[in-house]
Formats: C-alpha cells, sequence, structure tokens
C-alpha cells in the first residue's frame, strides 16, 4: 500500500490555476480522427504555402541534400537487410528490476531501435485486475463512447489512473527519460520528474481486423518542416547532414509545437516516449504494435522523402532498380510540388510502401516481442509503428496507452488544464470534447487518486508541489520554478 502523503494544494488553489490555463473545448470524436485513412478522409494537395515551404528549405543547399539523401539509401538498404532477419529479436528487452543497472548496456541499442519491451513493470495480478476493473467500467456505463468497440473514451477509469502513478511506473519513465541528453544545458526541461498525459485504453477481441492502424508517426505531420512547428528540430536533416541529427536531443524540442492545426488527434504536450502497459498476453500477430526499428534513419528519410522523385515509375522496372539512388531526382523549379508524403494537417503522419518504398516497410516493420500483462512497451515519439492488421489470437489484446512526458513549460501548462478536466470527469484538452465521463458511475475523485498515489504520483498529476532534483541544472530548476506556478502550487 502506498502511504498517503501530505498534501499541500487546496482544490480550490487547483481550480484557480486551471481557470486560468483553459483551452478550446473539441468536438466530440474517436482516434479515427486522428488519422486521414482512418477517419475517410480524401487525399487533397497541401496548399502551395507548403510548396514554398519546401523551396525555402532547400534553397543554397541542394547538393548537400542530394549527397546526403544518397548517403542515406545507402545505409538504409543495409539496416533493412538486418532488421528482416532479426525481426522481433531487434527489440531491447528488459525486466523492471533490472532496469536502471542494464540501461547504460542497452542505451545505445535502445537509441538505434527507438523502442523498448520493459517487462513486470507492473506486477501480474495487479495489472490483470486493471482489464477486469476497465470492463465493469464499462459495463456500468453502457454510454461510453469507442472505436470499433475496442478504443475507448475513456480517460479517468480507475485502473487509467493507478497504473500512470504507479511508483514503478514513474520510476521506469525516470529511468527512460534520461536516455534524453541536452545540447544546450540551460534548456527549460526537467527530466528527473515525469508529468502525465491521460490518454485512452484499447481492448481489441480476437478476430477483429478493423482497427488496423498502418504504419505512422504520432505527434503532427506537417509540423515536422514548418519553422514555427517542429522543423527546428530536424535542422541538420534539412541542412543536408542526416548523421548529425540527434533524435535524444531534448534541447531543440522544448520550444517545438507539434499541434499547430489542432486536429482530433493531436498531442500538445511533449512525449519524449508513446507507450502502453499491457492488461494481456499477446505475442506477435495476436493483435499488437509493430515498429520500424530504425529511428534516426526513418527520421530523416521521412524528412527528405519529399524532396525526391523516381525517374522510372513503381514497377516498370525491377524493385532494386526502381529503388537505387541512380533512380531517384532531386526535385526543383517546376518539378517540385506541395506533398509532403503522408502528411496533411490536424493528423498523424502516415507512411505506405508504395509512398515511402525505401523503408521497405512490408518486411522491416517487426513486431514487439510477447508481452504479459504489466509489461511497459515504449517507443521515441518519431518512431513509426503500426498494429496488427488482424488479431489472430484467441484471447483480448488489451492496454493502457501511457506516454512518458518530462516537465516543460508547455507540459505544465497542459496539466493544469488536464488537472481540471480529471475533476470534471472530461477529456483533456487534446482530445474530443463533450461530457466524457462527467456521469460515469464508479469515476475515481481526487480522494481516490490521493489513496493511491505517493509524493511522486501527486506530483505528476499537478497536485503537489514540483520539487527540483539536487542534479538539475539551472533551466531545470527554472522550468520547475514556473511550472509550480503555471499550476498554482
Ligand atoms: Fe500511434
Amino acid at each position: 500500500m502506498v502511504p498517503r502523503p501530505v498534501l499541500s494544494t487546496s482544490l480550490a488553489s487547483v481550480r484557480r490555476a486551471s481557470s486560468t490555463t483553459k483551452a478550446a473545448v473539441k468536438k466530440e470524436g474517436s482516434i479515427a480522427d486522428a488519422f486521414n485513412s482512418l477517419s475517410g478522409g480524401n487525399k487533397k494537395d497541401l496548399p502551395p504555402r507548403f510548396l514554398h515551404l519546401k523551396q525555402q528549405i532547400v534553397h543554397g543547399r541542394e547538393d548537400r541534400i542530394v549527397s546526403s539523401w544518397h548517403r542515406l539509401l545507402e545505409d538504409l538498404r543495409a539496416e533493412c537487410d538486418l532488421i528482416a532477419r532479426k525481426g522481433p529479436k531487434i527489440i531491447p528487452e528488459v525486466d523492471f528490476q533490472d532496469l536502471e543497472s542494464d540501461l547504460p548496456a542497452i542505451s545505445a541499442e535502445l537509441k538505434k531501435r527507438g523502442t523498448v519491451v520493459i517487462h513486470n513493470v507492473i506486477p501480474e495480478a495487479e495489472a490483470r485486475q486493471y482489464k477486469e476493473d476497465v470492463e465493469t467500467y464499462i459495463r456500468v456505463n453502457p454510454n461510453t463512447r469507442n472505436f470499433e468497440g475496442q478504443i475507448f473514451e475513456l480517460y479517468w477509469s480507475f485502473p487509467q489512473l493507478k497504473a500512470r502513478v504507479h511508483p514503478n511506473m514513474l520510476s521506469a519513465q525516470s529511468s527512460l527519460m534520461k536516455l534524453w541528453t541536452k545540447s544546450n544545458p540551460g534548456s527549460p526541461i526537467s527530466t528527473s520528474q515525469p508529468l502525465m498525459y491521460a490518454d485512452r485504453l484499447r481492448i481489441r477481441q480476437p478476430g477483429d481486423a478493423k482497427f488496423a492502424l498502418g504504419p505512422h508517426q504520432d505527434g503532427g505531420s506537417v509540423e515536422r518542416w514548418e519553422p514555427e512547428g517542429c522543423g527546428g528540430v530536424y535542422g541538420e536533416i534539412l541542412k543536408g547532414n542526416w548523421e548529425k541529427y540527434d533524435p535524444w536531443d531534448v534541447s531543440a524540442r522544448v520550444d517545438a509545437n507539434s499541434n499547430l492545426y489542432d486536429g482530433l488527434g493531436a498531442c500538445s504536450m511533449f512525449r519524449m516516449f508513446q507507450g502502453w502497459l499491457s492488461m494481456s498476453t499477446a505475442s506477435p500477430y495476436e493483435g499488437t504494435l509493430l515498429v520500424q526499428p530504425l529511428l534516426k534513419h526513418t527520421t530523416a528519410y521521412t524528412l527528405l522523402r519529399p524532396f525526391f522523385r523516381p525517374v522510372v515509375g513503381y514497377g516498370e522496372i525491377p524493385t532494386d532498380q526502381y529503388l537505387d539512388a541512380s533512380n531517384w531526382q532531386f526535385t526543383s523549379g517546376s518539378d517540385m510540388t506541395s506533398e509532403l508524403h503522408g502528411a496533411t494537417p490536424g493528423h498523424g503522419q502516415e507512411f505506405t510502401e508504395f509512398q515511402h518504398p525505401h523503408l521497405e516497410l512490408n518486411r522491416t516493420m517487426v513486431h514487439v516481442p510477447k508481452v504479459r500483462p504489466g509489461d511497459y512497451v515504449v517507443w521515441h515519439c518519431d518512431s513509426i509503428h503500426a498494429v496488427d492488421k488482424t488479431h489472430k489470437g484467441t484471447s483480448d489484446s488489451s492496454v493502457l496507452y501511457i506516454p512518458v512526458c518530462p516537465l516543460t513549460e508547455r507540459n505544465a501548462k497542459y496539466a493544469a488544464i488536464q488537472r481540471q478536466a480529471f475533476l470534471d470527469g472530461t477529456p483533456g484538452p487534446d482530445f474530443s470534447g463533450g461530457i466524457g465521463e462527467s456521469q460515469h458511475i464508479q469515476r475515481p475523485s481526487l480522494q481516490d487518486l490521493r489513496g493511491v498515489a505517493d509524493i511522486d504520483g501527486l506530483r505528476a498529476t499537478g497536485f503537489e508541489k514540483l520539487v527540483a532534483a539536487n542534479s538539475d541544472t539551472a533551466g531545470s530548476q527554472d522550468v520547475t520554478s514556473i511550472a509550480n506556478t503555471v499550476l498554482g502550487l
């Protein structure tokens, strides 16, 4: 049992702070709204301003970008072969009790692959109970909205809350955040304490083929090229130096905005990792996650792909020749279009074999290894990932989505609004509007949260004053102080 903390925060001060950080309420929706393909959106040409953006990006650095592209294609071919040979074994795995001690040894591979499976973060029996309790919550609240009966518009069920503030979960997240580094030591970000992000949950039944979410990246799409979005994060790639790009440098991401269009699937918080906690046993092909385990290369390819086109089209020559660098031409002048392959404003970035052929997705999207209840799977916020097209297992594949979020001013502002959403029983501001769970029975209260969360859990949820670690830089200490002000603590 987690000891009950002494609270310094009054509900009134929480409400005062939250009222100063309001967000526009979105319309009702589901996870389908997050992706153009799931929401039935037709492919429309991007407006001309994206063509102008592309022209500005390459201006004066055309040769470097072409040369960088050629080096990337050469590397990709060898790396894709390795992934296809190794399959799920290429994904690093570690037991929670060894995470802290083993992290230095596995960090290089983890950083290259972008994904890790951490076994036994939550005791198995406890994680199994989470699912049973979620099912009960759904049963007693039959009006719960859902997508195809499996992605539930639930953010505040007690199991979700318990999992998010479980000391092991917060400990795992703290360890994972240490993988990130600061190129600028003064960056206003703290990785010594995670903030909670309230996402949905999935209970996928055997045989399901409806929730077939193909390869995609979360966290926006066109924003990756836009200077006022996340363009600065990928500066080295767009300058023609993809090898110098560090996916694990937080400094450029502090001020990045991956939500310029406020789509229903947008994420306003900076998530270092997306992740889920398994509540069931799931092997490959049993409705589980697939990832393209080559983080830096795939990100570089995503960013550079819109500047090249094939000379001879797909299917007109053998695949090897089609993929060869000599068949890909830099686009300039009248050749260039506004297209940012797979990116549409307000939606996640989607990938196809046709639009992104050098990623060889048909053989490089690998399943994560078998998971059991209580295992925590995380993947870098830029990792390309997908869901099994068909769930071929015999029991449900069920997860609680729980990302890893550091402390930044932007994240603190979101946390302040989200905290009020918890009290009201409505979805966080990134998600669809409506009454949410406000009228659900058995929805946990603040008192219930206080009954299960320790001091770190209450900090993560915005109900207790954040405290900088002794090892924190001046930038981390400053942002901790700012966050406390934002949160009214
Ligand atoms: Fe996703």
